[in-house]
C-alpha cells in the first residue's frame, strides 16, 4: 500500500506511549522525575518504536488530583524543571522522529488557581463568569459524581460569595465555564502556547463534561458545543496542519461518535477516541476466556469518518474502570481480576495492571499486547507495560498504578538516586521488583516482554493494511478463538488468537482466497511448515492455535514469501 498516506495522516498508525514526567525519571536526583531525567532516556523510547509521547500534566499544581488540577495553563511545574527544560526534550524527541502531544485539562482548574480565587471573591468580581455559578443546584443539572469516594454532590457551596459552583470532579476543581466566550479565548491561547513550543497536538481530558452546558441558567440560549469542539480543531489545524486532538470521551460508540464530527466527511471534531468500550469487552473475553464479548465490540463499532481514528488500549493511569459493563458481568471481571476490596475502585474499576491480573502468566500477557498491535485502531501505551510492570497497592487509589518507571535493578529501580522517601511513590517489590522486571534486564533478552512488544511494534509498523484496510471479525469456528482480517488494495493480513488456557483450532473461511495463496506466519515461523499455512481451493484454512496464541498471517503467492515484509 501507498505508505505516503501513512506519513500525512500519521496519528492512524502511531505508537502512542503515555508517561507521567513525574515518575519516569529523575535527573537531578531530588527524588522527582523531571523533564532532564525524561530527555536522557529518550532512546528507550525510540528503540522500542513509540512514535508519539503523551506527557499526563506537567503544569504547576498542588497536585491534589495527580496534576490534573492546575494553577497555572502557561508553566512548568518547578519540580519537573523549567521551559527551558521542556524545550529541550521536545527538540531531542523531534530528534528521533518522535511527536509529542500533552494533555489539554480545561474542562476545570485547581481551585487555587488565581482565575478561581479572584472570581470567588463576590458576584461582580473579576473572572466570575469564567466558572459556573447558581443559587440552588439546578433539578436538571448534570447528574453522576465521578469520585464517589470523596464527593457526594456536583455542586459545592461557596461561602464566601454565597453561591454554589459547578464541579464535576473533585471539589477542589472547579469548572470552567466554557460558554463564555473569554474562556474560549484563552483556552485557544493555552493551545497556541504549547503549539508553539512544539506539541503535535493534545489528548483532551474530559471532553463530554467539558462541553456540557446542561444545567446553566442560559444553556438553551448557548451555541452547539460540538461547534466549540469543530472550532477548536479548526484553530489548531490552522495552527499546524498535523496536529491532532486525541479525546477521553467514555461512552456508548454512537454518542462517542458525535465528538469525531461531519460523519460523511474527513471529521472536523476529535481525530481520535479512546476505545472505552473495546477495552472493557477485552476484560470480560479474557475472564469468560471466550472471544464473543470482545468481537460483538468490534462488529458493533461505528467506522469512524475518513481521516478520524479509534485509539486503543489496554491499561491506562486510571482505574481500569468496567462502567460500562451490565453489573454481572462487572462482577466476572472483578472475581477474575480483582476479587480483593482494595483491588477494587469507585465500584467500577480495578487499580491494577495487567501482568498481576493475569497472574503473571507470560503467554497471555503477549496475547493481550499482540491484540492490542493487531487489532484496528491506534495503540496507546501506558509507560510500563513494555516491561510487564505492576500495581503497588499500598499506594492511595489510582496511584497503584503510578509508581515509579523501573529502569535497572539498583536503589529505587534506577527511578532517581535521591532519598526512597521522597519518591512519588512506592518501588514494588518481589516478583515484580525491579529485580526482576526493568528496562536493562529485560533489554538484551530475546525472551522478555519488552523484546516481544519491539516485535510487535515492528511488524505492525510493516502492517500498514491492520490500520488502513478494511476489517471483518470472521467466524473462527472455536468459541476461545477471535479472527479477524484486514484488506487493502494490495494486501491482505489476518490475526488470531486464542483466549483460551488450551489448545485451539481455527477454522477459517477467506473469501477471495484460494489454493494460489499461502498465509506466511508474521510473529516467527512454524517449524512443522515451514512458516506458512495452505490455503484450500475454497478459500479454507486450519490454523494450530496453542494455549493463549498469537498468529498474524499474511496472504502471500507462494513464489512471493517473505517479499512483502520489509526485511
Ligand atoms: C480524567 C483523567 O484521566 C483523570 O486522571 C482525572 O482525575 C480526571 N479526568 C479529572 O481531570
Amino acid at each position: 500500500m501507498d505508505l505516503t498516506r501513512t506519513a500525512d495522516l500519521w496519528w492512524r498508525n502511531a505508537v502512542v506511549y503515555c508517561l507521567d514526567v513525574e515518575t519516569y525519571k529523575d535527573g537531578n536526583g531530588d527524588g522527582h522525575g523531571d523533564f532532564r531525567g525524561l530527555t536522557q532516556q529518550i532512546d528507550h523510547l525510540d528503540r522500542l518504536g513509540v512514535t508519539c509521547l503523551w506527557l499526563m500534566p506537567f503544569f504547576p499544581t498542588p497536585d491534589r488530583d495527580d496534576g490534573y488540577d492546575i494553577t497555572d495553563f502557561y508553566n512548568v511545574d518547578p519540580r519537573l524543571g523549567t521551559l527551558g527544560d521542556f524545550v529541550e526534550f521536545v527538540r531531542t524527541a523531534q530528534d528521533r522522529g518522535i511527536r509529542v502531544i500533552c494533555d489539554l485539562v480545561v474542562n476545570h482548574v485547581s481551585d487555587q488557581h488565581p482565575w478561581f480565587q479572584q472570581a470567588r471573591k463576590g458576584r461582580d468580581a473579576p473572572y466570575r463568569d469564567w466558572f459556573v455559578w447558581c443559587d440552588e443546584p439546578p433539578k436538571d443539572g448534570p447528574t453522576g459524581v465521578v469520585f464517589p469516594d470523596q464527593e457526594t454532590s456536583l455542586w459545592e457551596y461557596d461561602e464566601a460569595s454565597g453561591q454554589y459552583y459547578l464541579h464535576r470532579f473533585y471539589k477542589h476543581q472547579p469548572d470552567l465555564n466554557v460558554a463564555n466566550p473569554a474562556v474560549r479565548d484563552e483556552i485557544a491561547r493555552v493551545i497556541g502556547f504549547w503549539m508553539e513550543l512544539g506539541m503535535s497536538g493534545f489528548r483532551v481530558d474530559a471532553v463530554p463534561f467539558l462541553l456540557e452546558t446542561q444545567g446553566q441558567d442560559d444553556a438553551g440560549l448557548l451555541p452547539d458545543p460540538h461547534d466549540y469542539l469543530a472550532d477548536l480543531r479548526a484553530f489548531l489545524s490552522r495552527r499546524n496542519g498535523q496536529a491532532v486532538l486525541l479525546g477521553e470521551v467514555n461512552l456508548p460508540y454512537q454518542d462517542t461518535m458525535r465528538f469525531f464530527g461531519d460523519p460523511d466527511g474527513v471529521g472536523d471534531e476529535l481525530n481520535m477516541c479512546f476505545d472505552f468500550i473495546g477495552m472493557q469487552r477485552l476484560y470480560l473475553s479474557l475472564a469468560r476466556a471466550d472471544a464473543g464479548p470482545l468481537a460483538s465490540a468490534l462488529r458493533e463499532r461505528p467506522v469512524p469518518p475518513r481521516d478520524a481514528q479509534w485509539a486503543t488500549f489496554v491499561r491506562n493511569h486510571d482505574e481500569l474502570t468496567l462502567d460500562k459493563l451490565t453489573e454481572d458481568e462487572r462482577n466476572e471481571v472483578f472475581a477474575a481480576f480483582g476479587p480483593e476490596p482494595d483491588m477494587q475502585l469507585y465500584g467500577r474499576g480495578l487499580r491494577r495492571r495487567l501482568p498481576t491480573m493475569l497472574d503473571g502468566d507470560p503467554a497471555r500477557i503477549r496475547m493481550v499486547y499482540s491484540l492490542l498491535f493487531s487489532l484496528p485502531g491506534t495503540p496507546v501505551l501506558f509507560y510500563g507495560e513494555e516491561i510487564g510492570m505492576a500495581e503497588d497497592l499500598r499506594a492511595e487509589g489510582r496511584l497503584a498504578v503510578r509508581t515509579p518507571m523501573q529502569w535497572a535493578p539498583v536503589h529505587a529501580g534506577g527511578f532517581s538516586t535521591g532519598d526512597p522517601s521522597r519518591l512519588p511513590g512506592p518501588i514494588p517489590d518481589g516478583e515484580y521488583g525491579p529485580e526482576r522486571v526493568s528496562v536493562s534486564s529485560q533489554r538484551r533478552d530475546r525472551e522478555s516482554l519488552l523484546s516481544w512488544m519491539s516485535t510487535l511494534i515492528e511488524r505492525y509498523r510493516e502492517c500498514p493494511e491492520l490500520r488502513w484496510g478494511d476489517y471483518d471479525v470472521l467466524d473462527a469456528g472455536a468459541s476461545s478463538v477471535l479472527a479477524y482480517r484486514a484488506d487493502a488494495a494490495d494486501g491482505t493480513v489476518i490475526a488470531v488468537h486464542n483466549f483460551a488456557d488450551s489448545p485451539a483450532e481455527a477454522r477459517l473461511a477467506l473469501d477471495g482466497l484460494d489454493a494460489s495463496w499461502v498465509l506466511t506466519d508474521l510473529l516467527g515461523s512454524d517449524v512443522s511448515t515451514g512458516g506458512t499455512t495452505k490455503v484450500s481451493d475454497g478459500g479454507e484454512v486450519r490454523l494450530r492455535m496453542d494455549r493463549y496464541g498469537s498468529r498474524w498471517l499474511r496472504a502471500e503467492r507462494p513464489e512471493a514469501v517473505g517479499g512483502t515484509m520489509a526485511p
